[in-house]
């Protein structure tokens, strides 16, 4: 059977897109990184996917909804096809993802959330959950759909927030744990483990999805 091939998604740093690399490459994820795409040409991701040898693509992405948006989500999918890509991680990725990319990879993408979903759908999450005054702050590796934030949970760790946290101490936190489990959620995928029933992920093997 030939390895998983990855299609990484990343709008920023990438910080993610490096720990999968270093997952893919040490064997802890049973995958490669074939492909790292960004909406923004700036990107640290594609700059850190390039160090490693992996095609880094960007193509603009217009306004949602609009026709350049959904011929940007076809061109997209071109190259993800291209690639050979098996499983479509979005790991710091700030656009939606359009109909034709949904419909050639349905159940295949995943995204990261540096929140303890449902709770803090959104973006600048990190700040709004010390706001709000949670004890438990987190982040959750899902299945990814045409809404943000919203498919399937496959894993969810737990970050107890200091009471000296500021939004960037917390942030850095989560991220640390966020590596973790998008690596762990990838292996299972990898591995054969995930399966669907109803929104209900359930992993061959796995007792508890939750890291505490
Ligand atoms: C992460 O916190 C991710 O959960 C969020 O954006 C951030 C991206 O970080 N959606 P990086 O680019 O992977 O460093």
């Amino acid at each position: 059977m030939s390895k998983l091939r990855l299609g990484v998604f990343a709008s920023g740093g990438g910080t993610n897109l490096q720990a999968i690399i270093g997952g893919c490459e040490r064997g802890d994820i049973a995958a490669d990184v074939a492909v790292a795409f960004s909406d923004k040409p700036e990107a640290g991701a594609l700059d850190r996917a390039r160090r490693h040898g992996i095609a880094a693509v960007h193509v603009p992405v217009p306004k949602t909804g609009t026709d350049g948006w959904l011929e940007a989500d076809r061109q997209i999918t071109a190259v993800l096809q291209e690639h050979e890509v098996g499983l479509v991680c979005l790991a710091g990725y700030m656009r939606k993802i359009g109909p034709a990319l949904l419909e050639a990879f349905r159940g295949r993408i995943m995204n990261i959330h540096p929140a303890l979903l449902p709770a803090f759908p959104g973006v600048h999450v990190q700040a709004l959950q010390l706001e709000y005054g949670v004890k438990v702050a987190g982040c959750t590796v899902h299945f990814a759909d045409e809404e943000f934030d919203r498919g399937p949970i496959i894993i969810q760790a737990a970050v107890p927030v200091r009471e000296d946290d500021t939004a960037e101490s917390l942030a850095a936190r989560i991220l640390e744990k966020e590596h973790i489990i998008y690596a762990r959620a990838i292996q299972w995928f990898a591995q054969g483990r995930l399966r669907l029933e109803g929104r209900i992920v359930r992993i061959e093997g796995v007792t508890s999805a939750a890291i505490l």
